[in-house]
């Protein structure tokens, strides 16, 4: 044998490794499996929230080989027992969802077949499939067929590229942008304000809108604001507006914002990451009306349809402006480009390679239908009457009747009310039962409550308020120990 065969062979034998054998795969499968299994039984007996510290160097990459039950012994103790727990029903913070098995089904087979999901001639099969779940999202929330969309990896992209296509079609560039406006709540998500900064957009004009008492846009305002930025010789080109903002849950006016955009050409992008899904439920879905008015819409599987992290969508009215970023025309994807295929992915986001993260909303969908899905999500609904009304038996006042799901609550103490509620969220955070956050309020702080994830049932909700009550009455008591002694 020639010596570069015997090279090529010598290295194969080692590079073979990375291809196991049936037998090591069932032995790999054998063993996640059982920690999965084992992860989801406990759930409810473990907490949400752990304050145990990271060890730092049992994670770190050192290129040595190491055992499949080693590594799920790491994973299991230095990740899955670290911090926040987003699987478990008593994860009422932030924006939780749960993260359905399903999915990670869809997961193991995508990644398994490593579909090209960003070219409909690498994978016709996928792209259709993501098209298909495009469509079905258009045909939920009243977009019209020729809108294009995408399946992004969450919120933040999403809003990026609706973003970018909201520039592109008003043509935001060079010395225009600083004269050019968006309107926008002052409790918009962040990401608004990341994407702005990515894009360029950083030097535009932001008008925060003024909120009624339930922090909802007063829409006059921006009828006004606009009027003003007009006789000013400026240029506004959007107005952002939430279907569900992250704070308190907010669904704003969107058919007088929606009005008042159109009647300005303004473009108008409804932020609906969290809240959006909740147009399936026939007894809120009047709060969403409006909602078909928008250019762009935002709305996230991985929030309103319980995903696992990773899974977030955009739709746009308008193919071009999209098109505008990220379509483009190289020599070596020619084999790729026929004009009559369907939309690529690739053409509607800044990412080419990218996961065949479609599957993971597809399976789950074939496997249960819609119907419990839409179960969950009223189910959340009650759950969060549930909730205020226990809270409000044990002493706690409530803000406003929330639009969906999140709302949020303080203690009236008759010491510093803030420094009550800010050593309550301490306090519940360092015991971990269930896990809430904070936030402030004009200025007040307040415990937010986010009831999302498909595994918040009655009984976490009777858990938390016997966990919340139980806190509350031992830093009483100690205030009250101490004021004495
Ligand atoms: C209303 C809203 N928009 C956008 C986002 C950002 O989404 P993601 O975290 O998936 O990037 C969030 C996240 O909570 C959100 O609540």
């Amino acid at each position: 044998m020639n010596n570069l065969k015997e090279q090529i062979l010598a290295l194969q034998s080692i590079s073979g490794n990375l291809e196991p054998t049936e037998q090591e795969r069932d032995h790999f499968l054998e063993k996640t499996k059982n920690y999965t299994n084992h992860f989801i039984n406990t759930l409810d007996s473990s907490k949400t929230f752990e304050t145990k510290k990271v060890n730092a160097e049992r994670l770190s990459v050192n290129n040595e080989k190491r055992s499949i039950e080693e590594v799920l012994n790491i994973y299991a103790s230095e990740v899955a027992e670290t911090g926040m727990k987003p699987a478990s029903g008593g994860h009422l913070g932030y924006i939780p969802g749960g993260g359905i098995y399903a999915s990670s089904l869809a997961d193991y087979l995508a990644d398994i077949t490593n579909e090209y999901a960003g070219m409909y001639f690498a994978s016709p099969g996928g792209v259709t499939i993501e098209n298909h779940l495009i469509d079905w999202m258009k045909s939920i929330f009243g977009f019209p067929s020729t809108s294009v969309g995408n399946l992004t990896s969450g919120g933040s992209i999403a809003n990026l590229i609706a973003l970018t296509a909201a520039r592109d079609k008003h043509r935001i560039k060079n010395a225009i942008i600083e004269k050019s406006v968006i309107y926008m709540s002052p409790q918009v998500h962040h990401c608004i304000h990341k994407a702005l900064r990515i894009i360029g957009l950083e030097d535009v004009q932001i008008r925060y809108l003024e909120l009624d008492d339930n922090s909802k846009i007063i829409a006059e305002d921006l009828k006004d604001k606009i009027q003003v930025d007009k006789s000013n010789g400026l240029n506004p080109f959007v107005v952002v507006a939430s279907a569900g903002t992250t704070d308190t849950g907010a669904i704003d006016p969107l058919e007088a914002i929606g009005e008042i955009a159109k009647a300005n050409n303004l473009w108008y992008h409804i932020d609906g990451a969290y809240g959006g899904f909740f147009v399936l439920i026939d007894k809120v879905k009047n709060k969403f009306k409006g909602l078909e008015m928008a250019d762009s819409l935002v709305i996230d599987p991985h929030k309103g349809l319980f995903l696992p992290y990773g899974l977030g969508a955009v739709l746009v009215k308008d193919k071009q402006a999209v098109y505008h970023s990220n379509h483009y025309v190289a020599n070596y994807m020619q084999d790729a480009i026929n004009e009559d295929f369907p939309v690529n992915p690739a053409d509607v986001s800044p990412e080419l390679t990218k996961h065949f993260r479609g599957l993971r909303l597809w399976l789950p969908l074939l496997l249960h239908g819609l119907e419990p899905f839409q179960a969950c999500l009223e189910e959340k609904l009650l759950l969060t009457t549930y909730f205020r009304e226990e809270l409000k038996k044990i002493g706690f006042k409530l803000g406003p009747e929330p639009d969906l799901s999140v709302s949020y609550f303080w203690y009236p103490s008759t010491t510093d009310e803030n420094e009550f509620n800010e050593r309550l969220i301490q306090e519940i955070h360092k015991d971990g039962e269930i896990f809430l956050s904070s936030t402030l309020i004009n200025g007040k702080f307040v415990i937010r409550m986010a009831i999302l994830s498909f595994r918040t049932k009655l009984e976490t909700i009777d858990r938390a308020i016997s966990m919340i009550d139980r806190i509350r009455k031992e830093i009483e008591f100690e205030m009250n120990n101490n004021h004495e002694s």
